[in-house]
């Protein structure tokens, strides 16, 4: 399976997304900068490996750090990194995360800080791994034997630090011997369904089929589709969840024909101290995404565009949600709070 995100030699080495699945090229980070520059870019793109690569930048930043001014220089590094995206949660909760650390650490020696922020990085990665295969086994039985099941967005391999949230489901399902097939909507603007779901499951032996977003409802009607699994960049205390834009409009589709609508996600995508999500910040992103495909226009040059990257699916669509603790169904309120509070 395909390395998203490693820490190598003091560096760290992502593959560069913006390039898949043409071109197989790794960047090499070796400032927090240029970390902050490659989430900001999509070089490295889903919530749990923003959350990652994020966790990394911190602990550049505290190698770049000078002693005598490390405080005020890690606010700068945490500031930079909060500021490149503002919709996955995992990016905040990594940060969090590490900020804890440093102020525990107040007052030791200035190497073992360093040292310990990267070990701590290295961990996030390494449990990111452990928890997306918790995600898999407790999702795989959800997904009818025989049937297709469909996705959005790339919620796998490449969005995590390995074997994916919701392509993790169907990695698990296959590999407790389920013969499922895979239909990956394209995913406008970004493409992230044709560039990087159908290259992982392709690389995987998934058998996947690839629609463009507005087939979905067509495939839905047609009874073949078992479930939809997605996964998620912010789920709020009432349940509702914000991923990809389009996955709204999925999730209506499927309640329409009567087709389970999960979502698969780690605990460090909920946000509890947001009550619905009316409040979740959704990220605009450039015109040219969408007046553009690989560079080539498409539109009238000055033509109006809108670019939200992310919706918001409202609870009642969501049949239930997929964590490495558990399954929670509605009420979320209730549901996400026990997960939230059950001990690992
Ligand atoms: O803009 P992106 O590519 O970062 O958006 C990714 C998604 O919306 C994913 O579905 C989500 O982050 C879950 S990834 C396990």
């Amino acid at each position: 399976m395909v390395e998203t995100i490693q820490w190598t030699d003091g560096a760290v080495v992502m593959i560069d997304q913006t390039r898949l699945p043409l071109e197989e090229v790794f960047v090499t980070c070796r400032t927090y900068e240029e970390v902050a520059a490659a989430i900001r870019d999509m070089i490295i793109r889903g919530a749990p490996a923003i959350g990652v690569a994020a966790a990394m930048g911190v602990a550049l930043g505290a190698l770049q750090a000078p002693e005598a001014d490390f405080d005020r220089h890690m606010a700068v590094v945490c500031d930079t990194l909060a500021g490149t995206r503002p919709t996955a949660v995992n990016l905040f909760w990594a940060i969090d995360r590490m900020k804890r650390l440093c102020a525990a650490l107040r007052g030791r020696p200035i190497g073992e800080i360093r040292a310990r922020l990267v070990e701590e990085a290295l961990l996030v990665r390494v449990e990111d791994i452990e928890i997306c295969r918790a995600i898999g086994r407790n999702g795989a039985p959800l997904v009818p034997d025989g049937k297709t099941a469909l996705t959005h967005c790339n919620a796998g391999a490449l969005a995590t630090a390995g074997y994916g949230t919701a392509l993790g489901v169907f990695r698990a399902a296959v590999e407790s011997g389920k013969r499922i097939d895979v239909f990956a909507d394209e995913t406008r603007p970004f493409l992230q369904g044709a560039r990087l779901t159908a290259w992982e499951l392709q690389q995987d032996g998934i058998p996947c089929t690839l629609i463009t977003d507005n087939m979905a409802g067509h495939f839905l009607h047609s009874g073949r589709i078992g479930c939809v699994v997605v996964g998620a960049d912010r789920i709020a205390a009432n349940g509702d969840v914000a991923n990809k834009i389009g996955t709204y409009s999925v999730a209506v589709l499927a309640r329409e024909n009567n087709v389970p609508f999960y979502v698969a996600a780690p605990i460090s995508t909920l946000d509890l101290t947001i009550a619905s999500g009316e409040a979740i910040p959704i990220e605009q992103r450039a015109a040219a995404e969408v007046t553009h495909i690989q560079g080539r226009q498409i539109a009238p040059t000055g033509i109006c565009v809108q670019n939200p990257a992310f919706d918001v699916t409202p609870a009642r669509y969501v049949s239930a949600i997929i964590t490495e603790r558990g399954v929670a169904r509605a009420p979320y309120e209730q549901s996400l709070r026990e997960l939230m509070d059950r001990a690992c």
